[in-house]
């Protein structure tokens, strides 16, 4: 199953090329920091960001390990323009594809990682089990599986603080991940040793890291 549309990177509140303004406000360097150390880029591992954005994710795990092969994927070719022009020096294979067809784009079992930031809020019900199911597809058996979204909302607190990415991404999406609903679709899609490994809040809401592997 592919989708042939998707929310863009800023909902309806902006275009896509400034997302990277937005983000900044979410203590990005601490939870992006979290989850390239959960990843733990390996020389040689390949390693997928499944809707890499403007590619901060995946230029900060090609800084870490740069003799790891990094690939970034996105639907938006308008937000992949960004990732390339902040790409000077780094080898990050760009790809125009969808995180719910990725056998289509780098082959079945082929990554030693895979990850993904701040994508399954925005996505349907449907499309967030679609995604992980494919993630579990690329992925080699022994394989990481490290995202980091808007999950649990566990205060009244974050709760309201969250309501600024529902006004930008719509409610029906964003509520399942605010109820927590993200470590129940991981492991029913076949990932093992699930686990919230750790939680951050910022001004839009906390951002879990969930970290899981393929046996
Ligand atoms: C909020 S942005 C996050 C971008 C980036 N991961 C980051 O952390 O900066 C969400 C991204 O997910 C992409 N996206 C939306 N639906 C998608 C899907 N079905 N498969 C893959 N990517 C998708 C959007 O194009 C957008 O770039």
């Amino acid at each position: 199953m592919s989708e042939e549309t998707f929310t863009p990177a800023l909902g309806r509140l902006a275009p896509a090329r400034f997302f990277d303004y937005v983000v900044a406000l979410t203590r990005e360097r601490l939870w992006r920091g979290l989850t390239v150390m959960h990843l733990a880029p390996r020389p040689g591992d390949t390693i997928l960001d499944v809707g890499c954005g403007t590619g901060s994710l995946a230029l900060l795990a090609a800084r870490v390990e740069p003799q790891a092969n990094i690939v970034g994927l996105d639907p938006d070719p308008e937000i992949l323009t960004v990732a390339r022009e902040k790409d000077a020096h780094s080898r990050v294979r760009w790809l125009t594809g969808m995180g719910d067809d990725l056998v289509a784009s780098v082959g079945a079992e082929s990554m030693d990682g895979v990850t993904s930031s701040l994508v399954l809020h925005q996505c349907p019900m449907d499309v967030k089990r679609a995604i992980l199911a494919s993630m579990f597809a690329v992925l080699r058996p022994g394989g990481r599986l490290v995202i980091a979204d808007f999950g649990w909302q566990r205060t009244p607190l974050m709760r309201l603080a969250f309501r600024f990415v529902q006004f930008a991404d719509g409610k029906t999406d964003t509520q399942p991940n605010a109820d927590g609903v993200l470590p129940e679709l991981i492991s029913a899609a076949g990932f093992t040793d699930v686990r919230e490994a750790d939680v951050v809040a910022t001004i839009n809401g906390t951002i879990s890291i969930y970290t899981a592997r393929k046996r």
